[in-house]
């Protein structure tokens, strides 16, 4: 019975794929926001929190990650960042919960989370006799949190938000397929951050791409409409990048291809591609979260939005409504980027992009998501402001320092 469900699914999926317009080939150069098959086959918000493309040919076969999870208590399991989501919970669970009934220091908790569905971005399946037999891992991973309305870590999700907890480095040293020095390098990455131009994944084995590593910030996947090209470097449209992380560093079944970078992957029938379509219009869905009442003072922040535009000059790059100026280049499939330089960034994270150029980030939800810039080289919104006022020499008085920041809370 199963096996006829996968096969209808494969057969779906096959049929999606030869609708015009939805091939593996995303390039940089179709217009922003571009890829969009006419006819939705699939749930966006679904694809999001639970698909993993078949990841599992990564996470399971190769990295095993189903013979270590069974020992990991949940305790170890939100210390590294990872999140419980409450609704997949049954009642009596989260009474238990609430009345510290459960023993968060028992790895068979885990299992029993997984089997639930209940560990955001991590899909696991376990048998009839309680053995976990395959995990893999989808978008919320790294871009959903929780509200932490039962526990820290425990409560409703949060789609979008950057799991800024998250320690990926921690959780893939876990994996006995890599050697003690590579996992000690993923160990210095820390929470909130990952390299994905480090390594990929080809459908049979983890190809080196770049090295050292270079760990950059997980950054919210929310307030992205109308802003045309993402990531730190403005390398393509969102489904462009989408693809490139669902294939080549998630590990999905699916094809991807950018002579830019230097990187195809072809494993048919693809799982990934027919699914961009809808996994952008949830992308771009996803609205940027208002600051906490009382975060910030109003009064400063209209001081600080006067200096923004003004005196300040940021508003020359982080230009409304998106707070960015990559959409103002010569056309629409022409990103206007930064050269590292001119932004007082590292080249090297840049230099292995497909533009070599940095893209103004448009600016959301800040307070969010510390730390700031690609690499998180600015811990604060103060550290942000005084980089900006030593690399421009704007020579700041230390109250309008204090505005900038006011104002940049309330984004
Ligand atoms: C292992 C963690 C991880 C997973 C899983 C992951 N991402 Fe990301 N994502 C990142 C990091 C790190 C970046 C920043 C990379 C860059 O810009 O160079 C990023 C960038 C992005 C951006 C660009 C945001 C911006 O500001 O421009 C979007 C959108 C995004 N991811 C969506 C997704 C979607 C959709 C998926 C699932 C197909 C996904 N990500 C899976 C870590 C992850
Ligand atoms: C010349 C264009 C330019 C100007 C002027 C500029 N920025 Fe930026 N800004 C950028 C670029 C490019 C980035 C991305 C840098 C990176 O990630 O390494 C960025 C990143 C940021 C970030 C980090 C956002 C995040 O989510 O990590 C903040 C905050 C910010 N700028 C605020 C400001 C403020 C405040 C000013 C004025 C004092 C300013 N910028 C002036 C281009 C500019």
């Amino acid at each position: 019975m199963r096996l006829v469900t996968v096969t209808v699914f494969v057969i779906a999926v096959t049929l999606v794929f030869a609708v015009p317009g939805v091939g593996p080939q995303l390039h940089a150069q179709q217009s922003p926001d571009a890829v969009r098959p006419a006819k939705r086959a699939f749930d966006g918000q679904a694809i999001f929190r639970y698909d993993t493309f078949g990841d599992e040919q990564l996470w399971t076969d190769v990295l095993r990650m189903h013979e270590v999870l069974p020992s990991v208590t949940p305790v170890t399991a939100l210390s590294v960042g990872l999140k419980v989501d409450v609704d997949a919970l049954p009642p009596g669970a989260v009474e238990a919960l609430r009345a510290n009934a459960i023993n968060l220091n028992d790895p068979a908790v885990t299992l029993t989370l997984l089997r639930l569905n209940a560990v955001v971005g991590v899909k696991g399946t376990v048998s009839d006799t309680g053995q976990l037999t395959s995990v893999g891992i989808t978008c919320a991973l790294c871009h959903s949190s929780v509200d932490d309305s039962l526990a820290p870590g425990i409560g409703h999700r949060l789609d979008g938000w950057a799991n800024s907890d998250l320690n990926v480095g921690a959780i893939a040293a876990l994996s006995p397929a890599f050697d003690a020095a590579t996992k000690a390098e993923f160990m210095t990455w820390g929470p909130g951050k990952y390299d994905p131009r480090h390594h990929a994944f080809d459908g049979t084995k983890i190809v080196a791409l770049n090295t050292p590593s270079l760990p950059v910030v997980i950054p919210p996947a929310y307030g992205l409409k109308g802003v045309g090209f993402e990531t730190y470097n403005g390398d393509g449209p969102i489904s462009y990048w989408n693809s490139y992380v669902g294939v080549g560093q998630m590990g999905g079944h699916g094809s991807f291809s950018d002579p830019r970078i230097g990187l195809t992957i072809t494993q048919p029938p693809d799982l990934v591609t027919p699914k961009l379509g809808a996994l952008l219009d949830y992308q771009l869905s996803l609205k940027t979260p208002k600051p906490p009442a009382g975060s910030y003072d109003v009064e400063a922040a209209g001081r600080g939005r006067a200096l923004f535009v003004t005196d300040a000059g940021c508003a020359s790059c982080h230009r409304a409504p998106n707070f960015t100026d990559v959409l103002d280049g010569p056309d629409r499939s022409t990103p206007l980027l930064h050269s590292p330089e001119s932004v007082g960034q590292d080249p090297a994270y840049a230099g292995r992009s497909a533009t070599r150029l940095y893209r103004t980030t448009p600016l959301r939800g800040l307070q969010q998501h510390p730390p700031y810039f690609h690499d998180g080289s600015a811990p604060t919104l103060r550290a942000v402001v005084e980089h900006y006022d030593q690399l421009f020499r704007l020579g700041l008085s230390d109250g309008e320092k204090s505005d900038l920041v006011e104002y940049l809370k309330s984004l």
